[in-house]
């Protein structure tokens, strides 16, 4: 059975090609749904709804999206903002570096750019935290550019449309995908034909059970044709979380816990958490995180309770872990600002990650 491969994308047949953007865009200008980023061209807010689309599901993002452009209205706000106030506005979304990004990226707009957004593919491209995918969907939703805009959900309509069975986790098929996009966006309205492909990807062509039957290209699809649409994309297993045993330290002082400001590098960067420690294997539990306090905060425990567990899913890792209770046994020098003392309610003004929360929501007794 013929399938395509990378590399001859100058073969995709004309006619069909005209079909797919002339039923796509037809099929979003009656079908989209109204999503508050699409009463929109602005394209400030249609890079923060891209940002945030880009690993988190349309329903989570809505009310964050609203809130954040209430917070920061304009590119200068957000750029001007406090990082710890941006960090909290994102709070429980996940993956924050992206959010550090687009700040630093509203930060180079506002300086180098004189606030406009570039409308030069070239140009946007150079913007921190602004990579292919980003770049197209600004420069066709915001100024009606024909630049293609491929996501893994992108991804997965081509790769059905056309029959194409390279494996969507490799690198190089992301560029190739590319490619194909190139030669598919219509220099008439690439708006709506990208969030078609986009909407189409998340209503019509799912991961599972794609609603073929319903679906405004079924005339163009090569995979419906031939039946195969349950097998792509092709798409190796990834490799199971890492596992990680963490200790969770609650240090109390009366009614006041100590959290820490993590550092500005690694998972979870600058925001707010309780003091941990990884336990290696063979390690008695507790006794890493009674060093780690003693050694890096200057905070001695003289005794410690395991209370409970928590786990947390990140990507490529997660965590298992052990939260106990501490008892401070010195009251130590902590005048710098990476510590505070909080009581439970005044930790929420602080940008806690989410599997911190985990953890704050069974003390809370939930
Ligand atoms: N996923 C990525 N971009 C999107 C958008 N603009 N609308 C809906 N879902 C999306
Ligand atoms: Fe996806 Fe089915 Fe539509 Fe093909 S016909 S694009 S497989 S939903």
């Amino acid at each position: 059975m013929a399938m395509y491969r990378a590399g001859d994308w100058n073969d995709l047949d004309q006619i069909k090609v005209l079909g797919v953007q002339r039923e796509l865009t037809d099929w979003y200008g009656k079908n989209h749904r109204k999503l508050p980023w699409r009463e929109t061209s602005d394209p400030y807010y249609i890079w923060v709804s891209e940002v945030m689309l880009q690993q988190t599901r349309v329903d989570t993002v809505i009310p964050y999206f609203l809130n954040f452009i209430e917070k920061f209205p304009t590119m200068e706000d957000l750029a001007q903002a406090h990082e710890e106030e941006v960090l909290k506005a994102w709070e429980g979304l996940g993956y924050y570096s992206r959010v550090r990004n687009l700040q630093r990226g509203a930060k180079v707009v506002v300086e180098q750019y004189g606030g406009q957004v570039p409308k030069d593919l070239q140009e946007i491209k150079k913007i921190p935290g602004i990579g292919p995918y980003t770049a197209g969907a600004v420069l066709s939703i915001a100024y009606d550019q024909a630049v293609p805009a491929v996501d893994g959900n992108v991804m997965r309509v081509f790769s059905r449309l056309f029959c194409i069975e390279d494996d969507i986790s490799e690198g190089k098929t992301r560029s190739e995908m590319e490619k194909i996009g190139r030669v598919v966006v219509p220099r008439e309205n690439p708006s709506s034909f990208n969030q078609g492909l986009m909407e189409l990807g998340a209503l019509i062509c799912t991961p599972t059970s794609p609603k073929c039957i319903a679906c405004p290209v079924y005339g163009q699809c090569c995979a419906a044709q031939r039946g195969i649409q349950n097998e792509l994309p092709i798409k190796k297993k990834k490799q199971a979380a890492k596992e990680v045993q963490l200790e969770v330290a609650l240090v109390w002082n009366d009614d006041k816990v100590l959290i820490m400001k993590r550092p500005g590098d690694g998972l979870l960067a600058s925001l707010w958490a309780f003091p941990s420690a990884v336990r290696e294997e063979g390690w008695e539990p507790g006794s890493n995180i009674i060093a780690v306090l003693k050694e890096e905060y200057g905070i001695i425990v003289d005794d410690i309770n395991y209370v409970f567990d928590a786990q947390h899913v990140f990507t490529h890792l997660k965590w298992n872990m052990e939260v106990y209770d501490c008892k401070l046994s010195s009251t130590v020098e902590l005048d710098y600002p990476q510590i505070q003392w909080v009581t439970l309610d005044e930790i929420g003004n602080y940008a806690i990650p989410t599997a911190f929360m985990k953890v704050l929501r069974k003390i809370d007794g939930g």
